[in-house]
């Protein structure tokens, strides 16, 4: 393939998985297979990686995220982003209908749309090209989160059609729908951490990940529900974001102009109902005058416009009696009080359990057992107790204590300062926490082995065959196949699958450990920084603090792992029994030449390099580094404060002018695929 053939097949490559992004995401209509997609898409980054001169920030590759952890940068909004004034009451909305009428004495519209419950975002589009998303921030200045932005699909990263102003910017609301919220919250209680509490925080929190590659695997969307700019093609909110709709955007499916209040409460009605359908959450109604003319003739306050208003919907809500309190023992050994609630009918399920968080949670409530309690279910999945209804409490009805003893093995709980969770630190002799940590230990983001489930661990563990990770390893085909559901062939699987895991990377061999804090990410991070379990096994506090990501609270638990002889026993087994236990070297032997007969001049201060080490890394790969801009020179890569004469003289000669995260994208490290 020439260049010249591999630019046009770059290009056509994108055209197309944009086209297909946009069918899948936006339309919700697939032309192609999944498999016919990821064909196409791994075309394209194989390609772009053999010329990484055609690299564009905005190609349907970068959707993958990138490694790179960084602080976020701050932007400005050119227009603040006020919030909008809410209500729940009916009154109020009339009121707001009062106050514009006094001020319009024309006909006007209002457009009826769903008040999406998540996190907003505002982006900035130029040359019908996505340059920059931010978040709310105070309203004033935000974070720029493009990176982890571009990772939504149906965000259009280059817009379709035509007729869409030069500059201009549209705001929205970044959510999780439920589908997704549910398995990422099931598979965070599985590897032992915090679920998200709502679909909300899921999805605010994920946007403030630091590494976008991570933020690629979470399920994230967004609505744009709010056109700003000089050159918009109409004077109508409604038209304006139907024309959006034209270019590739993914607005409101509910949007209805109506003029009469009669007709807006019957919307809100309806929607009231509807939305429990709907597979994302809402929280109420926003009512926005049609015309733009008119919205600017309201204007606003310091903090809301004056020409819209949300009126919220009411959390659901039931009564119901409290019968019983139970404590749940985690993997980490963490206490979790689940109350045990009379049956009752809320949001079209039947709900028999609600969470209680904490102990501290519990108090606030000033809890009785016999109580009768108020469940919601807002925002949340798991419902929750929000009050209590004193005044139907049992007389003699005592107060909810939380346990002080392990329900499981009856050692003394322990609360560490600072922190609300009380813990079992029984870590070696806790059953279910010894069953969390072989679930744990075996599952497919780490040691991956398949085969067993649940069940059969508890089994195995039952009858005294597996007592810790390590026994696993000492399994024999004849032991497992007379369990119960268990064959032969089943058995012999099983053993394979265990055989295999023994080749399982040391990033992922130190996540399964399961060592509190340690999840995927800082799993990868201590990897790459300490290459080996010895070597972290050794690594003073500094040592570990002084790493990027690694904190106070990370670096003692660490510690305090290594520290207990059980666990030092298991590493010498996982050792004996020939788990990979350090980062193996072949994984560097191929770097490829990927900048072969490319000269770099290279200018200015780097983020992620010294000067000396951009260097080096353009030779590894098999570039050349040259110390004056000539027309022999490829590209320009200008970190802050580039020398103006380079600058000059590349914009003279044409020469490609690249920054240090365009730079970092032509390595083929820099992906998590
Ligand atoms: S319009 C100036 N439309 O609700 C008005 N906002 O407190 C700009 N929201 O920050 C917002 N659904 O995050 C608008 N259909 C919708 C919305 C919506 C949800 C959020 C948005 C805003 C907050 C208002």
């Amino acid at each position: 393939m020439t260049r010249e053939e591999a630019r046009k097949r770059i290009e056509k490559l994108r055209e197309e998985l944009n086209r297909h992004n946009y069918y899948y995401y936006v339309l919700s209509k697939p032309l192609i297979s999944d498999f016919e997609y990821d064909t196409l898409m791994h075309e394209l980054i194989e390609l772009e990686k053999r010329y990484p001169e055609f690299f564009d920030p905005n190609s349907p590759s970068q959707r993958v995220g990138n490694d790179l952890n960084k602080e976020f940068e701050q932007a400005e909004h050119e227009y603040p982003m006020l919030s909008l004034g809410n209500t729940y009451s009916r009154e109020e909305v009339m009121e707001f209908d009062q106050r514009i009428r006094k001020e319009v004495h024309e006909p006007f519209l209002y457009v009826c749309e769903l008040k999406y419950d998540g996190t907003a975002i505002s982006l900035v589009y130029e040359h019908g090209r996505l340059i920059q998303a931010i978040t709310r921030g105070d309203g004033t200045r935000g974070d720029v989160v493009t990176d982890n932005i571009k990772t939504i699909r149906s965000i259009p990263l280059i817009l379709h059609g035509s007729g869409y102003p030069d500059r201009f910017i549209i705001r929205g609301e970044v959510f999780m729908p439920f589908e997704g919220f549910n398995r990422l919250n099931q598979e965070r209680i599985k590897n032992g951490e915090e679920p998200f509490a709502n679909p909300r925080n899921a999805a605010a929190g994920t946007l403030k990940m630091q590494n976008s590659s991570l933020v690629a695997k979470r399920p994230l969307d967004c609505f744009l529900y709010y056109l700003l700019g000089e050159d918009l093609p109409t004077d109508s909110h409604y038209e304006n974001l139907q024309i959006a709709r034209t270019w590739g955007f993914k607005i409101p499916e509910v949007m209805e102009r109506h003029d009469r209040l009669e007709d807006i409460f019957r919307f809100i009605d309806r929607w009231d109902i509807q939305r429990k359908e709907l597979p994302y959450a809402t929280d109420g109604v926003v009512l926005k005058v049609d015309s733009l003319r008119l919205q600017e003739r309201l204007g606003s306050t310091a903090k809301n416009p004056r020409w819209a208003i949300a009126y919220k919907f009411k959390a659901e809500q039931a009564k119901t009696r409290l019968l019983s309190v139970s404590f749940q023992v985690g993997r980490t050994g963490a206490i979790t009080p689940v109350a045990n609630l009379e049956p009752v009918q809320l949001a079209g399920t039947v709900v028999k359990r609600a969470s209680l968080y904490n102990a501290d949670q519990i108090k606030m409530l000033d809890l009785h057992i016999g109580d009768t309690v108020y469940v919601e279910k807002g925002g949340e999945i798991i419902p929750k107790i929000t009050g209590v209804d004193f005044s139907q409490r049992p007389p003699g009805s005592q107060p909810v204590e939380f346990v002080r003893n392990c329900p499981a093995c009856g050692t003394p709980l322990v609360r560490k300062e600072g922190e609300a969770v009380y813990y079992c630190p029984n870590e070696d002799g806790c059953p279910p926490q010894i069953k969390g940590k072989i679930e744990h230990f075996i599952s497919r983001k780490a040691m991956n082995i398949e085969g067993l489930g649940e069940e059969t661990i508890d089994l195995l563990f039952r009858k005294g065959l597996v007592k810790n990770i390590t026994d696993l390893y000492d399994l024999k085909p004849e032991q497992l196949s007379p369990l119960e559901r268990l064959g032969e062939k089943s058995a012999m699987n099983i053993i394979a699958s265990i055989e295999n895991s023994k080749k399982v990377s040391f990033e992922r061999v130190l996540y399964a450990l399961g060592i509190r804090f340690v999840g995927e990410t800082v799993a990868k991070t201590l990897a790459r920084r300490f290459g080996s379990i010895d070597n972290l096994a050794r690594a003073s506090f500094e040592e570990l603090t002084e790493t990027e990501e690694i904190g106070e609270k990370i670096a003692e638990s660490i510690q305090t792992w290594f520290s207990n002889p059980h666990n030092l026993e298991i590493i010498r087994k996982l050792k004996e029994k020939g788990v990979t236990l350090e980062i193996l070297e072949e994984k560097q032997e191929e770097t490829p030449a990927l900048l072969n007969g490319k000269t770099f001049v290279v200018s200015g201060i780097f983020e992620h390099f010294s000067r000396g080490g951009i260097k080096e890394t353009i030779e590894k790969y098999g570039g050349r580094v040259s110390g004056s801009v000539s027309s022999k020179t490829t590209f320009l890569v200008t970190g802050d404060k580039p020398g103006p004469n380079k600058l000059d003289k590349a914009r003279k000669l044409g020469v490609k002018i690249i920054s240090e995260e365009e730079f970092i994208h032509m390595l083929p490290l820099h992906k998590d695929q």
